[in-house]
């Protein structure tokens, strides 16, 4: 019964008559999908695009019909009737217009008003997904790239779970790379570390570095617990040398200078090279140490999660080791798999590099991860789309990943049949400068700063309005929340993703532009004159009669039932941005943006009461009103 409760949306309303009719007006070509788009709202609402191709498939095979119009012609004629069309036309060489019938799209408001939105959301063809997004590193800062891939998986999951698709939200942490094997290395070798170095002050930037990664969220219950380690590790270390230390190292600088130390002590490389081995072969102190530190990394990440409202299930590198043996031993029985240079190595086409799966060393690395987890997602997890975000400077990787997929039969060939995957890349973040975003230091920028930034910033803007005297102090911090975390999604948001950005706050918070906050005080006004009503909206929903009278609110009504195909265009092209500007915005008829824009001011609160009772509600003294959502409300 819930089924049939999803009447899909415009287009395929549309597609299902438009299939009739081709059923009737060439009987012998059963294999024609009806070809229906959006079209120039000088001609109509609608258009569909079937009769060219139709007549090349049948000129010459003694065909009544003579060109292409006579073929729109008659695919016009046979179209049933329906009270969705109020009249149809037929332009250049046989498409058909269609101009929806202004009763038909306010009973179909009013229907999605009560029934609610999701009743029109799109079919999607596929199942079960998988988004693979956010996926940090451990050990490593979580920086305005994996902010950026947050953001939009985030996104792309809601969409998908709009259109009735059952999300596995993934986060493919970095837990078992090189640098995790660095941290382990020092973590476990801590306390001849400490005893040793302790005296020798010159490498007191070795300490730091155990410390900075033990108290990388800077968390004072961790903070606590680095403390009980040194004391642990080392009787002679004293607490407060160890809080000197920390404040030493910088963002990221754990990192860096254990790298360094990797590349340029030979002994240490030894040592981190043997716990790799070590920590894959299971060894207890080793895999503990390891535990210990992943732990530590996903507090920071979980809090940047719990601001912003994101749920995601950890599946990181490590989870995929065990599998890894049988995958390879498949795609070499597939005779995929060659040697090259003392690596094993898949060979892809057009490719400079072949895609290394085994390492010289034996070892496995992010490829021969990224080919299991790819497996077990289509064989154990049988999901049929396999989305992953991450910044266009990884897209060289996925395509050898999917290429190779599709040579072992995992993936069919091309890209528009299922299963599917799908690299969403996007562009670098930019500070003003138009370099990379980067902090006075240098190093790359702390997210955690970034929200903090943003909140407090809302918190100054709404104080400075007089709220703090209106409103609790809890309401305020919400607010400051609510605003400044979704400015910063919606500035990520409203780009194409694939362009770089520039992240600049003044710009995000400004309360008059395409912003959240400018969308969100909008929402606020509006639901500030329903209060003031004193209607009882859901009765309204109900009674009021809804009628489109004048040509905005009969355009704006269309856009608003226009949502769901919307979402459906964001989600097949994997991006966000259609739902801020849709199919409209991108039409050349620039006219037809205006008169949205325009209209939304007046007509939206009108679709939500409907014309009986739009004076009660904006009154006599309504004028200033309209004056306000002309000017407010249009980016909605
Ligand atoms: N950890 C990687 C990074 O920070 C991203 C992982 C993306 N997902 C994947 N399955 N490769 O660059």
């Amino acid at each position: 019964a819930a089924d049939e409760e999803v009447v899909g949306t415009v287009k395929d309303q549309l597609a299902k008559l438009f299939e009739e009719s081709l059923r009737v007006t060439v009987p012998d070509q059963t294999d024609t999908d009806p070809l229906i788009a959006a079209c120039n709202p000088r001609f109509g609402d609608y258009q569909c695009n079937n009769a060219m191709s139709l007549w090349t498939k049948i000129k010459g095979t003694g065909s009544a019909f003579t060109g292409p119009q006579p073929v729109g012609q008659a695919i016009m004629t046979n179209l049933p009737r329906s009270e969705m069309i109020e009249s149809c036309s037929i332009a250049g060489p046989g498409f058909v217009n269609v101009k929806l019938s202004r009763q038909w799209i306010a009973k179909s408001i009013q229907k999605m008003l009560i029934k609610g939105i999701e009743t029109w959301s799109p079919k999607l063809r596929v199942k079960r997904a998988v988004v693979d997004f956010s996926s940090p590193n451990i050990a490593k800062e979580m920086h305005v790239g994996h902010l950026r891939s947050t953001i939009i998986g985030d996104t792309l999951a809601r969409m998908l779970e709009f259109s009735n698709v059952e999300v596995l939200r993934r986060n493919h942490v970095g837990d078992w790379g090189t640098q995790v094997s660095i941290s382990v290395c020092l973590r476990v070798c801590m306390h001849i570390y400490v005893s040793v170095y302790l005296f020798v002050s010159s490498d007191l930037a070795c300490i730091n570095i155990i410390v900075r990664v033990l108290v990388m969220d800077k968390c004072s219950s961790t903070y606590s617990k680095v403390l009980v380690y040194c004391i642990l590790g080392n009787k002679v270390v004293k607490v407060s040398s160890v809080k000197h230390w920390y404040t030493v190292p910088d963002n990221g600088a754990f990192y860096k200078a254990s790298k360094q130390r990797f590349d340029s002590d030979p002994g240490f490389k030894e040592r981190a090279q043997q716990a790799v081995v070590s920590l894959q072969g299971g060894k207890e102190k080793y895999r503990k140490a390891w535990s210990q530190i992943c732990e530590i990394s996903r507090k920071g990440y979980e809090k940047v999660y719990q601001r912003l409202g994101i749920v995601l299930e950890e599946k990181g590198e490590s989870f995929y080791n065990p599998y890894i043996p049988g995958v390879l031993e498949e795609l070499g029985k597939k005779g995929l798999i060659e040697e090259s240079e003392g690596a094993r190595v898949i060979f892809i086409e057009g490719k400079k590099y072949p895609f290394i799966v085994v390492k010289s060393d034996g070892g496995f690395n992010y490829a021969s991860t990224d080919l299991t987890a790819l497996w077990y997602r289509l064989n154990e997890e049988k999901a049929e789309w396999m989305i992953y975000v991450t910044d266009v400077g990884q897209r060289e990787h996925f395509e050898m990943l999917f290429t190779a997929a599709k040579r072992a039969g995992w993936l069919p060939p091309g890209d528009n049949s299922y299963p599917k995957a799908n690299h969403v890349g996007f562009g670098l973040v930019l500070g003003e400068d138009g370099k990379r975003f980067r902090t006075r230091s240098t190093e790359v920028v702390k997210l955690v700063d970034l929200l903090d930034e943003a909140k407090s910033r809302c918190k100054a803007a709404l104080v400075e309005r007089g709220k703090a005297e209106e409103w609790t102090e809890e309401e305020l911090e919400q607010t400051a929340e609510a605003v400044g975390y979704g400015a910063v999604k919606y500035a990520d948001l409203k780009n194409n993703r694939l362009t770089n950005y520039t992240f600049n706050f003044d710009q995000m918070l400004n309360d008059q532009g395409n912003t959240a906050v400018y969308l969100l005080y909008a929402h606020a006004r509006i639901c500030s004159i329903i209060r003031k009503s004193g209607k009882d909206v859901e009765e309204l929903k109900k009674t009021g009669a809804l009628v489109l009278e004048h040509p905005n609110e009969r355009a704006l009504g269309l856009h608003l039932l226009q949502f769901a195909e919307i979402v459906e265009e964001a989600c097949t092209n994997l991006l966000p941005n259609v739902l801020l500007w849709g199919q409209r915005r991108r039409q050349a008829d620039s006219c037809c943006v205006k008169r949205l824009q325009r209209s939304c001011g007046n007509a939206s609160i009108y679709l939500v009461f409907g014309q009986s009772t739009r004076y009660d509600i904006l009154g006599e003294d309504s004028s200033h009103l309209q004056k306000d959502f002309d000017n407010y409300v249009w980016a909605h």
